[in-house]
């Protein structure tokens, strides 16, 4: 089993960056998740939903190619960028860096 290291940033103020590792093919919500990170999953990581967008600064060569379903998702997200994902889609074959948007958007929704 391979493990590969996963680094977190947030748009959120306050919030120190963190280096995590995750297990080859575990999505970055995933180990988000397991570790206290919360990243918002309204459709449970199944591709339905935009709320688990990130933004992959590093490494995106280790993530399975995008799917056109997730295009369309991200689409719909806030402020979506060449660089974007959603964290449920993220299986991991190799270290990455990710940017974790401002999750407070989401309180109220
Ligand atoms: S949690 Fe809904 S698309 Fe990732």
């Amino acid at each position: 089993m391979k493990v590969f290291n996963v680094s977190f940033s947030f748009e959120q103020e306050g919030i120190a960056p963190v280096t995590l590792t995750g297990t080859e093919g575990e999505s970055v919500l995933e180990i988000a998740l397991e570790n206290g990170i919360d990243i918002q999953h309204n459709c449970g990581g199944v591709c339905g939903c935009s709320t688990c967008h990130i933004y992959i600064e590093q490494g995106m060569e280790n993530l399975p190619e995008i799917s056109e379903k997730e295009e369309d998702f991200i689409d719909r997200a806030v402020n979506p960028r060449i660089e974007s994902r959603l964290a449920c889609q993220c299986e991991i074959s190799g270290n990455i860096s990710v940017r974790v948007p401002d999750q407070s958007q989401f309180l109220g929704h």
